[in-house]
């Protein structure tokens, strides 16, 4: 079987699994008890929190370790424009796209439907890019935070966040960069605040951080015993927190070449595919797209068929994104590309590891499978 969906999912890397696994067991201490069980624990977590820090160019008192992407993207939305608004003694703005995953756009409705916010959705292009001048002509005075997504879940696209970032002033700006990370830089990015999953990098799912400046007032969410410097309370995964460091480490350490070696077999599998196909269209950015992506509409099919097909020949991938879970909708991402409902319903979407071995996948084999499942499904109709 070749799993073909990484972006929805990735197996615990074994060096991370060895890593983690003594403070499941001898080193299985509460961080915040009194004694030496627990102060080891604690020893254990802020190496975890200096070397996630380290990675993505912050202080290590700015890691909020959560439960994952959804947890830290909802502290950044809500945390963020919630103090902000306080300070202010009213509703404040805040600005996103609206191709972004549900856990920032939902995260922005709640903001909008139950504490009076305003939100702005900036437009994208038909290949999912962010205007920065767009985002610019978008900030008010009352404008709390920008959130945008560095790299889009489904469609791969990855957005000038330099561009952005130079343009939003003092306006604090929030990357969801649960998908850049392990193929984008995370240091340097100019953001303020930064979201990140550890079952995307090869941790377990449930570990996750929200990096967040210290400067930056945060209204926390769950409220108890303090832990996180008052940010997120409730006792940590001292396991987790060590997962998503060592994952994060090994991610960053092997970017530049996985991005270049796995870039050069994704561009090779599109081409492959769009010409095997007449009716098969690159969904995304060309050029502006993550290295282990590739996501289509192919016209004349249902998504779901061809899914199925592709399984029957061993390789497994998804129709987008996995987060919402049983949802027959088609794309959000797709529909604001401007993509018509009908093709939006034909995508399927492609993401390959960052670690597998150049060898193990052959791309012009890959798309003659491809090309093969389109054609059945297109004759069974
Ligand atoms: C861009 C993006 N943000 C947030 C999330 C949510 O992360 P988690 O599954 O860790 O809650 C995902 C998950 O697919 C994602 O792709």
């Amino acid at each position: 079987m070749l799993y073909l969906d990484h972006a929805a999912t990735t197996p615990v890397r074994p060096e991370v699994l060895q890593a983690m696994l003594p403070h499941l067991t001898e080193g299985f201490g509460n961080p915040s008890s009194h004694h030496t069980v627990g102060e080891r624990a604690a020893q254990a977590l802020a190496d975890a929190r200096a070397r996630v820090a380290a990675v993505v160019g912050m202080r290590a008192g700015d890691i909020v370790f959560t439960s994952g992407g959804t947890e830290a993207d909802n502290l950044a939305v809500k945390g963020i424009a919630l103090a902000a608004a306080l300070r202010a003694g009213a509703p404040a703005h805040v600005i996103t796209s609206p191709i972004e995953h549900e856990a920032i756009l939902a995260s922005c409705d709640f903001l909008e439907r139950v504490h009076g916010f305003a939100v702005t959705r900036v437009p994208v292009s038909a290949t999912g890019r962010i205007d920065p001048d767009a985002v610019a002509a978008a900030l008010r005075p009352e404008t709390a935070l920008v959130s945008i997504g560095y790299a889009n879940n489904e469609i791969g696209t990855v957005q000038d966040v330099a561009g952005i970032a130079a343009r939003v002033g003092r306006v604090p700006l929030h990357l969801d960069a649960v998908q850049a990370a392990g193929w984008l830089p995370l240091a340097g990015t100019g953001a303020a605040a930064l979201s990140i999953a550890g079952h995307k990098i090869g941790a377990p799912a449930g570990t996750g951080v929200l990096a967040v400046r210290g400067r930056i007032p945060l209204e926390p969410l769950l409220h108890g015993g303090g832990q996180e410097r008052g940010r997120r309370s409730g006792t940590e995964s001292v396991a987790g927190a060590v997962a998503l460091a060592t994952a994060l480490e090994l991610a960053e350490a092997e970017r530049a070449a996985a991005a270049a070696r796995v870039g050069a077999q994704t561009d090779a599998f599109i081409a492959a595919v769009l010409s095997a196909r007449p009716e098969a269209r690159l969904t995304g950015d060309p050029v502006h797209r993550l290295p282990g992506s590739a996501s289509f509409t192919f016209a004349g099919t249902s998504g779901e068929a061809v899914l199925l097909e592709l399984e029957r020949r061993g390789i497994v991938s998804s129709s987008g994104s996995a987060c919402a879970a049983g949802d027959t909708e088609p794309s959000h991402v797709l529909l604001a590309c401007g993509i018509a409902p009908e093709v939006a319903h034909t995508a399927v979407r492609f993401t390959f590891a960052h670690g597998a071995p150049a060898s193990s996948i052959d791309p012009l084999a890959l798309a003659a499978a491809v090309g093969a499942a389109v054609a059945a499904v297109r004759s069974g109709e």
